[in-house]
């Protein structure tokens, strides 16, 4: 299900393929044309959220076990979606999420192996249904992007390049099955080469003028 009054963008790919980066142009971007645009992020953006977002980037709670993982993750989404996405859909407020629902699959459906089906039907039941309008996977080599970290891993980061490369696999697949909505991009090209795609499509789309 989709709202029509605002738009829902979102951003996914492995860490450190440049979806914050695009997602903050795409905001500015909507923002100067006069279509009202804010930004949030993944797992956090609100209070509760944020509070999980802690709980589960913290690099001393490696015990967590992958369901709790998944449970929490889409825990975060739900509050999230309830307290900003859908409000600001309903005002006619377009939404650009650096990460959504597709992470939780990607991540821990493709990285740490959990059902997938199962995993799409938590993440309905968590977001009221709300799926994006459109989603750009910023598709990059699990290497690349780790020349590019600049900060201390997280948790989830130091698992290590061969979850990375299972999320990579899982989000070539997502974007197969849900083409109706995923338009998959090259992340070796340059920021702003990047962010020029990203307008043609939705201008292609339709989605802006
Ligand atoms: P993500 O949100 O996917 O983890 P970021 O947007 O934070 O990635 O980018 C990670 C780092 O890579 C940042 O230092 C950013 O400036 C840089 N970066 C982003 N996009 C590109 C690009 N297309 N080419 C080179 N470096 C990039
Ligand atoms: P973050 O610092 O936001 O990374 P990035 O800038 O790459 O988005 O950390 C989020 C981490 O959590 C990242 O490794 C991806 C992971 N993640 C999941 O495993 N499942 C999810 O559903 C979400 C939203 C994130």
């Amino acid at each position: 299900m989709s709202i029509s009054k605002g738009l829902f963008i979102t951003f996914e790919g492995i860490d450190g393929c440049g979806k914050s980066t695009q997602a903050k142009m795409l905001v500015d971007y909507l923002n100067q044309l006069g279509d009202k645009a804010i930004m949030v992020r993944e797992p956090g953006g609100t209070k509760i959220s944020e509070e999980i977002r802690d709980i589960l980037l913290n690099r001393h709670l490696d015990d967590i076990c992958d369901r709790t993982e998944a449970l929490l993750m889409t825990g975060s989404r739900s509050q999230l979606t309830y307290e900003i996405i859908l409000p600001k859909l309903e005002k006619g407020i377009n939404v650009v999420a650096d990460r959504y629902y597709d992470s939780t699959l990607a991540y821990q459906g493709g990285g740490r192996k959990l059902d997938l089906e199962w995993l799409i039907k938590l993440n309905y039941f968590a977001t009221y249904n709300l799926d994006p309008n459109i989603t750009f996977f910023i598709d990059i080599d699990p290497n690349e992007a780790q020349k590019r970290k600049d900060q201390e891993e997280d948790r989830i980061e130091r698992a290590g390049i061969d979850l990375q490369n299972r999320v990579r696999s899982a989000y070539v697949s997502l974007a197969k099955r849900f083409n109706h909505r995923y338009v998959s991009i090259n992340g070796d090209d340059s920021i702003e080469s990047i962010h020029n795609a990203i307008i043609d499509k939705m201008k292609k789309k339709n989605l802006i003028k």
